[in-house]
């Protein structure tokens, strides 16, 4: 995940000084960690450094894109920029949010850096929009499937946040070999031409540069995005391209001619506007997104406390092991304003820890686990969960769950466990029906079905984000000895299977996966939380006709 803070400072309204002043009375948390506690810290941290040194790698991995000799295609041969040079020109700032880097590494169908394609939130004309910006050094940009779900994923936080939508186009459209896997099914490669129907219905506004190839199906993006721009030259759009014309017709024609920026800004009509260079095409789309009418004030920033610790402790307090998780307010010290956190039901369901926070001056309600989901704990959640949907303040879930619990013993303890099972069923209820911004962060193991009440993916959080470290799985391999006695074979297969396991445990397999939206450092979380708080906020911004049932825009 690579990401900065793309805020600045500058004075702040009287009314949000005020309401920051209120928050000085929320109590201070102690963050100090008890040195008894040495080892643990000592644990964490260095599996913290590896995992770290791991994603790192990974990360330099995929910014090679394609290779060299792709680079040297794309650039020299094809007079294309690089994807993030193209970024570069159009967003305001440098820096924007990257979403899912490592997705396409280590695919059954070999590896494909970024799966292809980059996808994120940046700021144009101060508007945040969600981008998808395919990579051509990557195998002419083809689209495999693991570059499907990023793409809708992509799509989907705009739609859950009401966010304008970017496209730069340059695809040599579905990966053919694996056809199969990329067009029939319901969330294949159509979805994302229907989708752009339904977000321009919502009124998420669609832009489109063709800036490079747009064969078979990748054409349908700039055709239904609702404004678009090609580049003289490099930009093409058809349906079948030339050799497909020659096998057909037997007649050489160039792509220029057969769909370029010419054909398409003055007969076909599928494109608005012409631009002679990519310089002109991006500075078209900052054009554009100025007519979007939202009105954002000043930028809001507050004058909010740091946090009272440092957010480079976090190291030694992400567990790398449930074992090894410490009590999960030293953590939420490092990562609130000024660490002051005022806890709701502090007694009652102590293994989940709930209350409010400002974050960079951004009220929001923590839901952290800090042990097991009993009954109690889960109930406790629930009241929070609805007090927070009440008030409309986004939810922030901090995940560490249970790889196992404990097999009942007792007729007592069974009855328990039923207990805890109608509790967490009952927040999960409360979970998935909350209506109001949901991030969740993965800072420990995210094991079976206490996850789901903590909103993991399956529960639609807006983000989801994972530390390094964080293990994603039904059971924990590492207690998979226990399971043993389900399993007639003690030998061979059953070391595999574990071995399956704990690969297919790691974050890096779950974000190569698009799984989560990324893999971010513990020290960013606190300013990554920040931003998505922002970025979830813009679309009040928006201003709405009171037009009732919205049709999409439709190209004439
Ligand atoms: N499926 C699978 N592989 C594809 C592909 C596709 N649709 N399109 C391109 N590739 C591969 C090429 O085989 C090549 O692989 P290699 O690097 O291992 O040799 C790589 O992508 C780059 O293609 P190349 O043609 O060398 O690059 P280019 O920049 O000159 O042209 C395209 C890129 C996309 C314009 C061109 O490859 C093309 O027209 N592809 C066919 C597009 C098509 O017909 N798609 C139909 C999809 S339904």
């Amino acid at each position: 995940m690579v990401s900065r803070d793309m805020m600045h400072t500058s004075s702040m309204s009287f009314n949000i000084k005020n309401k920051h002043q209120y928050t000085k009375s929320f109590p201070v948390l102690d963050g100090n960690i008890p040195s008894l506690y040495k080892h643990v810290l000592d644990g964490n941290s260095s599996n913290s450094e590896i995992c770290i040194q791991r994603y790192l790698e990974l990360l330099a991995k995929i910014n090679k894109g394609g290779g060299e000799n792709a680079i040297f295609r794309h650039t020299q041969r094809n007079k294309k920029l690089l994807v993030r040079e193209r970024l570069r020109m159009l967003l305001d700032d440098e820096f924007f949010l990257e979403l899912s880097p490592l997705a396409g590494l280590d695919m059954p169908y070999g590896d494909v850096p970024g799966a292809g394609c980059l996808t994120g939130l940046g700021k144009i004309c101060g508007i945040w929009c969600v981008f998808i910006a395919n990579d051509a050094t990557v195998k002419g940009g083809t689209i495999y499937p693991v570059a499907v779900k990023k793409q809708l994923r992509a799509q989907e936080i705009a739609i859950q946040s009401r966010l304008p939508f970017l496209y730069l186009v340059d695809s040599g459209g579905a990966f053919l070999p694996l056809q199969a896997e990329l067009f029939p099914d319901q969330f294949h490669g159509g979805r994302i031409f229907y989708n752009e129907a339904v977000m321009s219905a919502m009124r998420l506004s669609q832009v489109a540069v063709v800036c490079g190839s747009c064969t078979a199906g990748g054409a349908y993006v700039p055709t239904m995005a609702q404004e678009t721009a090609i580049v003289d030259k490099i930009g093409t759009m058809f349906l079948a391209g030339p050799p497909l014309v020659k096998a057909a017709t037997g007649e050489d024609i160039l792509p220029e001619e057969l769909g370029g920026a010419s054909l398409h800004s003055k007969v076909s009509g599928c494109v608005d506007h012409f631009a002679s260079s990519e310089k002109e095409a991006y500075e078209c789309v900052q054009n554009i997104f100025a007519t979007l009418n939202y009105e954002i004030p000043a930028e809001d920033t507050v004058d909010y406390d740091s946090p009272l610790y440092s957010a480079d402790e976090l190291l030694g307090l992400a567990p790398k092991d449930y074992r090894y998780t410490l009590h999960i307010k030293l953590i939420l010290s490092r990562m609130i304003d000024g660490s002051r956190f005022q806890e709701f039901k502090a007694n009652y369901g102590t293994t989940l820890v709930t209350g409010f926070a400002y974050i960079e001056g951004q009220l929001v309600g923590v839901v952290a686990n800090n042990g097991e989901l009993t009954h109690d704990a889960s109930l406790k959640g629930c009241h929070f969960i609805q007090l927070c949907n009440q008030r409309n303040v986004p939810i922030l879930f901090i995940l560490n769950t249970a790889p196992q619990t404990a097999e009942p013993v007792s007729f007592a303890q069974a009855k328990d466990h039923t207990n805890k099972l109608k509790a967490q069923a009952s927040m999960m209820a409360t979970v998935a029906c909350a209506t109001v911004p949901k991030i969740t962060l993965v800072i420990g193991g995210c094991y079976g079905n206490e996850s789901y009440a903590m909103c993991g993916r399956s529960f639609d959080p807006n983000f989801l984000f994972l530390w390094p470290n964080a293990r994603i799985a039904l059971v924990d391999s590492r207690h998979f000895p226990t399971y043993s006695q389900i399993w007639d074979d003690t030998g061979t297969e059953l070391k595999q299977l574990k071995e399956k396991l704990e690969e297919e445990s790691s974050a890096f397999y779950s974000s190569a996966r698009v799984w989560d939206d990324g893999v971010i450092l513990p020290q960013d979380s606190r300013k990554i939380i920040a931003q998505c708080l922002r970025i979830m906020k813009q679309q009040k911004y928006q201003i709405l006709s009171p037009q009732q049932n919205p049709l999409p825009v439709i190209r004439m």
